[in-house]
């Protein structure tokens, strides 16, 4: 395994390698940039094939925190940890703390909080160990309404763009994934008066968009096509690649799901498709903004009021990108290098 020549190492300052024999942890933190606050980025809990993808991964996911905290305006840089192993077996309170204790080393230059694998209660038991854990208990806690409530604010921007209207009474959403911000997300739209096309591949979860919502099912293979005004991928990365892109029909993608372009060069296929995308990173940052307010001692409102500036932010992404004739994607990735490597927005003067 290599570090520096890894085809995901983009500078990152600092990369730790954690391991504690008693409690079975291996895990990886990196530090992308702390130019503009300390390093935020969730703990996943994985079983990676090897530790060659966990770090990939670890390497990856870090630099994106970066750019989203910089597109969103917040004092944070990026970062990110992993813990290798199946969630449902290895996890202990053990490791928990084991990991906690190594979050706390970094003296808050990396700050954890819940993701894939790790939940609400286990941020309470690395908080033990650390005060640099969020996403606790009674305070912020679970993310997804704050990030549902900003990819409803960033779908609201990409129509005002398009057509000059941000109020979806009559609009078609097709929504992929209905989990815990896909239905959520799916309230926020049906209350506006959206018609509602959903897949999930958990029957139970359709079920629910076709009681609660009146919702129209289809499968899940077939959703991205769907004749809908917006296209909101809410389930899985590289939705958008070189198959799905020449079959969208709606106008508008625009959803909560990470890195939903397959490659660089997906976000120019749309543009050269007439499809307007609404980056994800900067549509999905409710819950960054959720810790963000909360550790500020803001409560919920406080937190969709600071959510809400989402619409702002997208539009302006949109604006610059159409004037500029590039991606939208490229564009909001420059915003965000204009931020955390101008040294006036910088924390400490390097
Ligand atoms: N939860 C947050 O606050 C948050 C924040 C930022 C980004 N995201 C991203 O948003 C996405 C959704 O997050 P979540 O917290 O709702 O996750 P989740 O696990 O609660 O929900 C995902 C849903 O997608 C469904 N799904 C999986 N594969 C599918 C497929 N092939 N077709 C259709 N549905 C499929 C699952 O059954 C599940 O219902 C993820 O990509 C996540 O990384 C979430």
């Amino acid at each position: 395994m290599t570090v520096f020549n890894s085809p995901e190492f983009d500078n990152h300052e600092q990369v730790v390698f954690c391991a504690d024999a008693d409690s079975g942890l291996r895990a990886i933190i990196a530090v992308h940039n702390t130019n503009l606050g300390p390093a935020l980025g969730g703990c996943r809990m994985w079983p990676y094939a090897d530790d060659d993808e966990a770090l990939r991964d670890a390497l990856r996911l870090a630099r994106g925190m970066t750019y989203k905290s910089a597109i969103t305006g917040l004092p944070y840089g990026g970062g990110k940890s992993v813990i290798i192993g199946d969630p449902k077996t290895l996890k202990s309170e053990a490791l928990l703390r084991a990991m906690g204790r190594f979050v706390d080393s970094l003296g808050g230059r990396y700050q954890t909080a819940e993701d894939v694998g790790t939940t609400v209660a286990d941020m309470d038991i690395l908080r033990q160990e650390t005060e640099f854990a969020h996403g606790l208990s009674g305070s912020s806690g679970d993310p997804s309404p704050a990030t549902a409530y900003g990819v409803f604010m960033g779908i609201r921007a990409a129509l005002y763009f398009k057509h000059q209207r941000d109020d979806l009474r009559g609009l078609t959403v097709a929504v992929q994934g209905l989990g815990n911000v896909g239905k959520r997300l799916c309230r926020y739209l049906a209350d506006a008066g959206t018609r509602l096309v959903v897949a999930d591949i958990n029957e139970d979860a359709m079920q629910a968009a076709i009681r609660d919502f009146g919702a129209t099912p289809v499968s899940p293979n077939d959703i991205h096509k769907v004749e809908a005004d917006v296209f909101a991928p809410c389930a899985l990365g590289a939705i958008l690649n070189d198959k799905s892109i020449p079959e969208l029909s709606a106008g508008i993608v625009a959803g909560s799901a990470n890195n939903q372009l397959a490659g660089p060069q997906h976000g120019e296929a749309l543009r050269k498709r007439g499809v307007l995308y609404a980056p994800d990173y900067v549509i999905n940052a409710g819950g960054l903004i959720d810790i963000y307010v909360g550790e500020e001692g803001g409560n919920q409102e406080a937190v969709l009021k600071r959510t809400m500036q989402i619409y702002d932010t997208t539009l302006t992404i949109l604006e610059r990108a159409a004037s500029e004739e590039i991606a939208t994607d490229t564009i909001a990735d420059r915003m965000a290098e204009e931020r955390f490597r101008d040294r006036r927005n910088c924390r400490v003067a390097a």
